[in-house]
């Protein structure tokens, strides 16, 4: 680890990308499990799958794709990660935000991060859109261990505010507009892969989270060291409060996933639209 040059791992996957397009989008988008949808309504350019990268870590998950997309929302040149690999695979965390650092590195103005988590708020159901105010990163490692490079953020970055007010008001502006539920939380990252125990959803509760999952936090992170601007998007697919009596299933959650992400779709164009 002593060794390990973050930047020269980043610039090499770059380059891997830059290898096979020199397309330059201006947002950046990571669509989480089960919120795919977007991926098929997008003016698609080219594809390039994450385990053709060298350096990239891919993800082995059942229905967690491993893709870049560059293409068009209406003029807008993007990029969109169509699935993220996770800690709870095994690469270290470093590695876990190398696709969205890479997205950065390829000049996006903004990355918009998208996810599927559980609902610790009483007032959420399945469902529920939650704009993301802030992330608990507490119970898993930081993705800036090991020797800082200054050139991709200062060592003690400031994480008073990783989420970008501005965007925060567009989104809201944008779902009021839609006609779309939106809600506002704290989004507290588990390593995973299991779910939380009952006690442990009391606990997250108590320390103010409204959703828990497993990704995003550590990214939000990442990205924040970099100075980018981000914007966090939650989609509520099971209610992790009441854990203790109904089972929550991979399935049953990519089903919840794939009908709510029906508007986290219209939502996040609106905003790619306006940004
Ligand atoms: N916990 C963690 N991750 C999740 C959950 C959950 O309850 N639901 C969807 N992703």
């Amino acid at each position: 680890m002593g060794d390990y040059n973050v930047l020269a791992d980043y610039e090499q996957a770059l380059a891997a990308v830059r290898e096979r397009t020199d397309f330059v989008p201006k947002i950046g988008i990571v669509l989480g499990s089960g919120l795919g949808g977007l991926a098929d309504d997008i003016e698609v350019v080219t594809r390039i799958s994450y385990s053709d990268l060298d350096g990239f870590p891919h993800s082995t998950v059942e229905g967690h794709k491993g893709e870049y997309i560059f293409g068009y929302i209406d003029s807008v040149p993007v990029v969109l990660m169509n699935g993220r690999v996770h800690f709870y695979e095994g690469y270290p965390m470093q590695k876990v935000v190398l696709p969205v650092r890479v997205m950065a590195l390829m000049g996006v103005e903004a990355i918009i991060l998208t996810n599927a988590a559980g609902g610790l708020n009483p007032n959420f159901h399945p469902g529920t859109l939650m704009c993301i105010s802030d992330v608990n990163t507490a119970f898993v490692p930081s993705p800036l261990i090991g020797p800082n490079d200054s050139r991709l953020g200062v060592r003690f970055p400031d994480v008073s505010a990783v989420f970008d007010k501005e965007l925060q008001g567009l989104l809201h502006k944008c779902a009021d507009d839609l006609g779309i539920e939106l809600a506002d939380g704290v989004y507290l990252q588990i390593t995973g892969p299991a779910y939380e125990t009952p006690n442990e959803v009391k606990m997250y509760a108590m320390f103010g989270a409204d959703a828990v999952g497993m990704s995003t936090g550590c990214e939000g992170i990442a990205l924040r060291h970099m100075g980018m601007k981000i914007l966090g998007i939650t989609c509520i697919t099971d209610m992790a409060i009441v854990n203790t009596t109904f089972e929550t299933s991979h399935e049953e959650i990519q089903k919840v996933a794939n009908r709510a992400g029906k508007d986290l779709q219209k939502l996040v164009k609106e905003v790619v639209r306006r940004i």
